[in-house]
């Protein structure tokens, strides 16, 4: 990854074209993890490029699992293709050095999961922006299966000291997709029944993912539970593109007059695509087609074209399904519309305080943000002068940044914006060819 690297960005008319975005992020993370806990080798295109995921080979190599990498087709290299060589449940080795989740929150968390059934004791650090994300939330649920734990206060460097563990039934405090599917992949390698219960829906890959392994899993209500030791299969699977990177496309084309932008070959998974309905709330005309449905996972295209955009209010049963997805939401609201967001307290732990973070931001581009505990209300009364906001190492911030500097009135500097390689690498290169001028 470069560093400190800055993108310019010149105020443009509009977008317009087809495009595909990187493979989805959270679905590669389960497809390799999962794989490697199955039986036979799994073969997987479309692999997400991103930082995070390569975090996660770099784990399962450490932890003895044979992982080979190729490039994706000529046309797009970057969407490479990778095959895990499974080694069953709880076959993962002892590591010899500690694991680097480098900025991902996804690997840390699911990694602990699947290691507290591992009779070893297992390290995994980070970045400094994952040192200062908090564990605690994986850490209780898991201990109380058995598993021990050694951190300073729920932080990172976390040990993990796995044992045989019991079965829980555990509701997590933080609607969390990352703590649910720490707990099924360690009541995946529990014998007896964990269950999950769910107080507002989070993204469903994982229950998707071991279901698409062969394990059976009993869903009800917000209820998900798991018999421990049923052995899982390899699968050859594509990963279809991620509706989180889809998003800066989107609210780009919602925002500026005349754009029409159409998402190919995107993830269209109902716990993960509430920012299409936004939208069309908001006033944009959006139309989604499903093509296709691979291990459980709908894809699809959208087409997105703007429309009038009206003020938007998002609360805190609106937040799980966007969570990554408001920093583009607030872009578009510079853009002339109006944004009020509570209850998105976790916004503040996330790859950085995105809650601050953005307000700083988009104040430095000439942005009027008021900042609240769990949110923040955002005006986009007169247009943004465009200026010099800092990503701080969010690559949700930089890409947030550099899409309201689009219907800014001058150039803007995006500060850090080497940030977008964690989950999208190709992402200048997609807005210079989707920019249009007539
Ligand atoms: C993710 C879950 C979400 C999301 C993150 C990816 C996942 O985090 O913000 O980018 O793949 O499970 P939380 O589970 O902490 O909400």
């Amino acid at each position: 990854m470069a560093s400190a690297l800055e993108a310019r960005i010149t105020p443009v008319r509009r977008v317009a074209g087809q495009v595909r975005v990187p493979g989805d992020k959270s679905i590669s993370h389960r497809y390799a993890l999962i794989g490697a806990l199955a039986t036979g080798t799994t073969r997987i295109t479309n692999y997400s490029p991103g930082g995070d995921c390569s975090s996660t080979l770099d784990c399962l190599r450490r932890l003895g699992v044979a992982v080979h990498v190729q490039p994706g087709p000529a046309d797009r290299p970057s969407a490479r293709s990778v095959t895990i060589e499974g080694r069953g449940l709880r076959g993962f080795q002892a590591p010899d050095r500690d694991l680097d989740a480098g900025n991902s929150g996804t690997t840390t968390r699911l990694f602990a999961g699947a290691l507290a059934a591992h009779p070893f004791a297992t390290t995994i650090t980070g970045d400094e922006s994952l040192r200062r994300r908090p564990m605690k939330r994986v850490i209780e649920p898991l201990s109380r299966m058995g598993a021990r734990f050694e951190s300073t206060n729920g932080s990172l460097p976390l040990t993990i000291i796995g044992s045989s563990l019991t079965p829980v039934e555990y509701t997590p405090t933080v609607p969390s997709a990352q703590v649910k599917s720490a707990i099924l992949l360690a009541g995946l390698q529990t014998p007896g029944r964990t269950v999950v219960h769910e107080i507002v829906p989070t993204r469903d890959h994982t229950e998707l993912a071991l279901s698409a392994f062969g394990a059976s899993l009993d869903r009800a209500g917000g209820s998900i539970a798991v018999t421990g030791n049923q052995p899982l299969t390899a699968i050859q699977g594509a990963v279809p593109g991620d509706p989180s990177s889809a998003t800066f496309w989107a609210v780009a084309a919602a925002s500026l007059p005349g754009s029409d932008v159409e998402i190919l070959d995107l993830g269209l998974n109902s716990s993960r695509i509430a920012l299409f309905d936004v939208l069309a709330r908001a006033g944009a005309k959006v139309e989604r087609t499903v093509d296709a449905v691979e291990h459980g996972e709908p894809r699809g295209r959208v087409r997105i074209r703007h429309g009038a955009l009206q003020p938007l209010t998002l609360g805190p049963d609106d937040v799980p399904g966007l969570i990554d997805e408001i920093p583009a939401l607030a872009a578009m609201a510079t853009a002339g519309g109006e944004l009020t967001v509570t209850g998105a307290g976790e916004l503040r732990v996330k790859e950085s305080d995105r809650i601050s973070a953005l307000a700083a931001g988009f104040r430095a581009m000439g942005g009027e943000v008021e900042e609240y505990a769990d949110g923040f209300h955002l005006r986009g009364r007169s247009r943004l002068t465009g200026g010099a906001p800092d990503a701080v190492g969010d690559h949700r911030l930089a890409m947030a940044f550099a899409i309201a500097g689009l219907a800014a009135s001058g150039p803007t500097t995006v500060r850090g914006a080497e940030a977008v390689d964690v989950s999208y690498p190709e992402f200048f290169e997609t807005l210079a060819a989707l920019v249009r001028e007539d």
